[in-house]
């Protein structure tokens, strides 16, 4: 007779159903596994007979074969044990055989019998709720399981032992509750960044319009310290970006104690990282720090110092939200949608733009050249936001903690993405949420600049000689710069211009008065970092002369959002 156990194999975040087919018939003895295992499932032989043994069951002296079917699927990773055993218990008579119907069941085993934890259990026990079934899993993945649905059956057990209880009726486990984990870092603030008001105002705008960004300072500049608390300004998780983030977290094993949390992922992988580490693959399909990084934050510190290929590869996510990996014989792909913030030195020493200081590399902009020609054009294309950290003065240092924190920028934030989400979704285009994926024909219609943000942005593509790149650039960080204003549309803010210059003379319309002070607050501090940028243009055109042909790439990148925000404000201003 044949014992049927169903479980799941993981495609990507998917967890596609496999049927484990235990056959135990007369013969010399043997134990084998069929289905195009790897070398994991093959080692699930030991570890099964090892744990039934450890329970008080020796594998009948027979015939044992086990396939895990369609036998075309390949199947990685050692949550087979489970399904393997418990077959095995059934076809044995150590359970009552029809105890396992209506369950899929996942968990690796331990030699004494325990059931250890596997990734991948809210995946798979989302796809048994969606099949009807229950789940039997390892007790430590109880709590992510139970996220799949409050109704679905789930038996959550430590030990082999613990199920046999179970199945008979003699001590029946209780079905385990959802978990959420705690935020660790509540205790970083924008707060505790002194001065760099015009990197704070930037790393806002980029987490507002989910924007990827590029600073460049000297080391001890904060750089590290703005990366780290951009997670406190970005909206929490709607629900189902949680689902998407905790079924990748859950395929690469990163759920701790099964409890999720809807603050969004901050990803900091070291420099030395390889290729898989960082895009996923390797020996066993998992997830890279690119998918980790779903819905959430890639920071990569120090970014000329990932190898070349490494910063490559990025580009495909960058580009379509996703990573394919090619494995043996198949293709699985991961969802990777995150927001990049790069940090660097100017140059390798680090000080090059630093009045006074001299490379030890011969001159400082043949250093800095140097450094920065790691970066790739594309790579560097593909950044909205550059900006320049210089180091902080002590004077700054002095100052008494700003009293504008995290909390009040993160209702900026929320705000100004709550407006582009409904946008998009006037639009028919729900699955975009951030401007920083807005493009071509669709950026031009989402923001379209009014008569003097056009005349700006002409005369600063001329003088600047703007790629069509940098173009939808400004234009992207204008519309998100815009809704930080909380400005409707681009063009909607010169139409209520008109408006009010109509207005002036026939007597003011009503409801038009009460949005003029918040714009006008909005204009005074869009204008405000402009004439930090202006101001900061200036300085670094006296350092500018000795950079390379690449930061002056950098500076011109700089003054687009400079334009940008001078067409926002501008029209803000002319109302
Ligand atoms: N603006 C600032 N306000 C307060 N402390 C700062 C500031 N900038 C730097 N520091 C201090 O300097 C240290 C180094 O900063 P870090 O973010 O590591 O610099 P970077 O990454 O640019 O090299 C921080 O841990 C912090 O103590
Ligand atoms: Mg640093
Ligand atoms: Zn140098």
């Amino acid at each position: 007779m044949v014992q049927r156990v169903a479980t799941v194999a993981f495609e990507g975040i998917e967890a596609r159903a496999v049927d484990v087919q235990v056959q135990v018939a007369p013969g010399l003895p043997a134990f084998n596994v069929v289905g195009l295992p790897d070398k994991a499932v093959s080692e699930a032989r030991e570890r099964v007979r090892a744990a039934l043994v450890a329970s008080g069951l020796a594998l009948p002296a027979r015939r044992i074969t086990v396939n895990l079917a369609p036998a075309d699927l390949p199947k990685e990773g050692s949550h087979y044990d489970l399904p393997i055993a418990l077959g095995l218990m059934a076809a044995i008579g150590a359970i009552p055989a029809d105890a396992l119907s209506g369950f899929t069941v996942l968990g690796e085993l331990g030699l004494d019998g325990s059931i250890a934890a596997v990734a991948g259990v809210l995946p798979a026990a989302i796809g048994a709720n969606a099949r009807g079934e229950g789940l039997i899993c390892p007790g430590a993945c109880g709590a992510e399981a139970a996220w799949a649905s409050p109704e679905m059956e789930i038996v959550a057990a430590a030990s082999l032992i613990q199920l046999a209880n179970h199945f008979r009726g003699t001590q029946v486990l209780a079905r385990p509750q959802p978990k959420v984990r705690e935020a660790s870092d509540a205790l970083v603030d924008l707060k505790d960044i002194k001065g760099q008001e015009s990197a704070k105002r930037a790393l806002e705008v980029a987490a507002a319009g989910g924007h990827n960004l590029l600073m460049v300072g000297p080391p001890g500049a904060g750089k590290s310290m703005l990366a780290a608390r951009l997670p406190t300004i970005l909206p929490p998780l709607t629900p189902a970006e949680l689902l998407e983030v905790s079924m990748i977290a859950s395929v690469a094993g990163e759920i701790e104690g099964g409890a999720l949390t809807d603050r969004r992922p901050f990803r900091a992988p070291h420099h030395s990282a390889s290729m898989p580490a960082l895009v996923g693959g390797g020996l066993r399909a998992r997830p890279g720090e690119v998918s980790l990084a779903h819905h959430g934050v890639l920071f990569l510190d120090e970014l000329p110092e990932f190898q070349p290929q490494v910063l490559d590869s990025l580009r495909q996510p960058l580009e379509i939200g996703e990573v394919a990996i090619a494995r043996a014989n198949h293709r699985v792909t991961y969802p990777a949608r995150f927001m990049l913030v790069g940090a660097m030195n100017p140059c390798r020493c680090g000080r090059a733009s630093e009045p006074g200081f001299a490379c030890k590399r011969g001159a400082n902009a043949r250093c800095a050249a140097d450094y920065q020609g790691r970066l790739s054009g594309p790579l560097i294309d593909r950044i909205d936001l550059h900006i320049e950290v210089p180091a902080v003065t002590a004077a700054d240092l002095i100052l008494p903690p700003p009293t504008e924190g995290s909390r009040e920028v993160a209702t900026r934030v929320a705000r100004a993405r709550a407006m582009q989400a409904e946008r998009f979704a006037t639009l028919g285009l729900p699955q975009l949420r951030t401007n920083a994926h807005a493009h071509g024909p669709l950026l031009e219609e989402v923001s379209r600049p009014d008569a003097n943000g056009l005349a700006l942005l002409r005369d600063a593509a001329d003088a600047m000689r703007l790629s069509a790149r940098g173009y939808h650039r400004v234009l992207r960080v204008a519309r998100t710069l815009a809704d930080l204003d909380g400005a409707d549309k681009v063009a909607r803010a010169s139409r209520r211009g008109a408006v009010l210059s109509r207005a002036r003379r026939r007597g003011s319309p009503r409801g038009v008065k009460t949005r003029r002070p918040h714009n006008r607050r909005s204009a005074t501090s869009s204008t405000r970092w402009l004439s930090t940028l202006v101001k900061m243009r200036s300085a670094r055109c006296r350092v500018g002369k000795m950079f390379s042909r690449r930061l002056t790439r950098l500076m011109r990148r700089q003054i687009d959002v400079a334009v940008s925000i001078a067409s926002a404000s501008d029209s803000v201003a002319k109302r």
